[in-house]
């Protein structure tokens, strides 16, 4: 009889034990919260729960916390507090470019829906241009981005600089470069040769206008703009030093068939090149429907090599350089 009255009394321990969803050091901050019972019997994500207890709980939330998954629970206190629906919750965390540590920013920006606040913040649009500068290592790679955030250190030299063929003729085309010599990143350079050889076969005579640009090319460029049209306009078309990606030497301007550089996305040829160029691994910059993602002017002529498979997935995605690092 003693043996089985044991027996069950250990059975029933163990079972307790089981069933029991929070661990005793859990348990026991939830009672000082005063919401055991409710976390226990109530409750459709204890995990939630539980990673909020290391995550500063808040009782008012319990409810919430409940009703929710989270991986971190980074920014969901923020979030509830806020006011936010569970499905805009879990909009926000099922983004997986979604960074909690921007919450603030995220949560007061303000844009169409939170996919795009997501990406918009992340892409810092959210503050004003050269308000804050993230400068590059001078190793960085091809796919870099280039621009009123994101910049290359002062004085940055491309090392691996060589000449370029199909480039302008001073004095003939239009707004031809008028530096002594054009040159890009060996990469882009040899990916530019092979896509002028392919426009040959569809009578598209391509040439570059502009190619790399040194730190105080641009400098002057910028600053002749500045002081003879004004700010505004020179911020519009023109980057400032280390923010240009001519500076990168992976950045090419160009033009086709004789025609001044700014008139050919009018011209028979035009569209080829558009839905060509990704193949090569060049991307159209500036598109005229994505400036208030770029922040530039609409520049048909301005192409940026990425790489081949970069260049592809922007051009499916219909997504500028700087929309795909918002969503990364
Ligand atoms: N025109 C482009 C924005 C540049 O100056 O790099
Ligand atoms: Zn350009």
């Amino acid at each position: 009889m003693k043996k089985i009255l044991i027996l069950s009394l250990l059975m029933l321990a163990g079972c307790q034990n089981n069933t029991s969803l929070y661990t005793p050091a859990e348990e026991k901050l939830l009672e000082k919260y005063g919401v055991l019972s409710e976390a226990e019997n109530n409750c459709d994500n204890p995990d939630t729960v539980k990673i909020m207890l290391k995550k500063g709980f808040k009782k008012k939330n319990l409810k919430q916390y409940c009703g929710l998954v989270t991986k971190s629970g980074d920014g969901l206190n923020e979030m509830i507090d806020a006011g936010l629906s569970k499905k805009e919750i879990k909009e926000y965390q099922s983004l997986s470019y979604f960074h909690a540590d921007k919450i603030d920013r995220y949560l007061k920006y303000e844009t169409s829906t939170i996919k795009e606040k997501v990406k918009e913040v992340n892409m810092d649009l959210d503050l004003k241009p050269y308000s804050v500068t993230h400068f590059y290592d001078e190793d960085s790679d091809l796919t870099m981005l280039i621009n009123k955030y994101n910049s290359l250190p002062e004085g940055y030299i491309p090392s691996d600089l060589v000449d370029v063929n199909y480039v302008c003729e001073q004095g003939v085309d239009y707004s031809c470069s008028t530096m002594d010599k054009m040159q890009l990143r060996k990469t882009a350079a040899e990916a530019y040769e092979k896509f002028v050889e392919a426009g040959h076969k569809k009578d598209i005579n391509m040439v570059a206008i502009a190619t790399y640009r040194s730190y105080d090319y641009q400098s002057n460029l910028y600053n002749y703009y500045k002081a003879e049209k004004g700010e505004e306009y020179a911020d519009t078309y023109y980057a400032r030093p280390g923010q240009s990606e001519h500076n990168s030497g992976l950045a090419v301007d160009i033009t086709f068939n004789g025609y001044n550089y700014n008139e050919i996305e009018e011209k028979e040829g035009y569209d080829w090149i558009l839905k060509n160029m990704h193949k090569y691994g060049f991307i159209l910059r500036y598109p005229e429907d994505k400036t208030k993602m770029t922040l530039y002017g609409y520049e048909s002529w301005h192409l940026r090599y990425v790489g081949v498979e970069l260049a592809t997935k922007l051009y499916k995605d219909n997504i500028t350089l700087d929309e795909y690092y918002g969503m990364k």
